[in-house]
């Protein structure tokens, strides 16, 4: 009787045993696995941190490089603002007496021709002197409401013949009511004047050029050739004044090297980015942005 009673309460026991065994075990791998999600959740949150440091990693770099390129421009500017002046003058007087000179020897080929060389080279000395008077030019220039599509198709009509010539062809992917930005037209214009000409002069065998604007952000122009493009030890120069790799070859021009350091200054002062991307012989691509409307009036 009593024999009978106690064996299932044993068995009862051993099964009651078993079953918080098993209910043990469950908990065990509940905790586990628990403990692995927290694991790679924060295995993702450490990824996302890592990203987030070199991104602000990058960030610091890029600030530290445009503040070396402002500084510069900021001492080029008072440089230039002392002597562009001065230099303008004489250049002035030189070029009109030798125009005056070329017209009282009509019929003197030799000579004229001389005088011809004289007026020219005085020309590209005063837009040499003028590029540099864009530096300290920063103040006193209307901002406004401006239209980059219009400033864009404006200035590759004024370059169309030159294109033409050189076999470019000009592709333009303008989007159709593009916000307006806060700017100013004449110094916008300079910007795509410079990148235009700087992207002919790379296809100098013909090649495209294609120009599109985009709405994001900002309002974004992409500037894209397929010319020569750059090297890559020339890359981090190409907004430095005075840095050319135009040194007048067999049919190459002169170049200036302030171009790029001038479009770089103006668009600093419209609160706006340039980047640039390029891959020896297939082309360079430039892209800018410019802050929207609203941000720029506030800012
Ligand atoms: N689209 C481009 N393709 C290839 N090289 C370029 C381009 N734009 C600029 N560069 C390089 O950057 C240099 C500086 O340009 P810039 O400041 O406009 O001066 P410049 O045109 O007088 O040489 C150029 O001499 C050229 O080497
Ligand atoms: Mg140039």
């Amino acid at each position: 009787m009593r024999l009978w009673k106690q064996e299932p309460s044993l068995e009862q026991a051993r099964r009651a045993d078993r079953a918080r065994l098993v209910e043990q075990r469950r908990e065990r791998r509940r905790v586990v696995a628990s403990l692995g999600s927290e694991l790679s959740r924060d295995r993702r949150q450490v990824k996302v941190l890592r990203a987030d440091e070199a991104r602000l990693a990058r960030l610091v770099r890029e600030l530290e490089r445009s503040l070396v390129n402002a500084e510069k421009l900021a001492s080029i500017g008072m440089l230039a603002a002392g002597v562009a002046h001065e230099v303008n003058t004489p250049l002035a007087v030189i070029s009109s007496y030798a125009q005056l000179l070329q017209k009282q020897l009509q019929g003197d080929d030799k000579r004229t021709s001389l005088l011809d060389k004289i007026t020219r080279q005085t020309f590209r000395a005063s837009e040499i002197v003028n590029s540099l008077l864009n530096f300290s030019r920063t103040s006193g220039s209307e901002f406004a409401e401006v239209d980059l599509n219009k400033i864009i198709h404006e200035t590759l009509a004024l370059l169309e013949h030159q294109f033409k010539t050189t076999q470019v062809k000009v592709q333009e992917d303008l989007l159709p009511a593009l916000p307006p930005i806060h700017g100013n037209a004449g110094k916008l214009q300079q910007v795509f004047l410079n990148l235009f000409l700087n992207a002919k002069d790379a296809m100098a065998s013909g090649g495209m050029l294609r120009v599109a604007t985009q709405n994001g952000d900002g309002v974004r122009v992409m500037i894209a050739d397929t010319g020569s493009g750059i090297a890559q030890e020339h890359i981090q120069r190409i907004y430095d004044p005075f840095f050319t790799t135009k040194n007048g070859g067999r049919d190459g021009r002169k170049g200036t090297g302030l171009g790029l350091s001038v479009t770089y200054g103006i668009i600093q002062e419209h609160a706006g980015k340039i980047q640039v991307e390029s891959h020896v012989g297939q082309g360079t691509t430039f892209y800018l942005e410019f802050p929207l409307m609203r941000k720029a009036v506030n800012v």
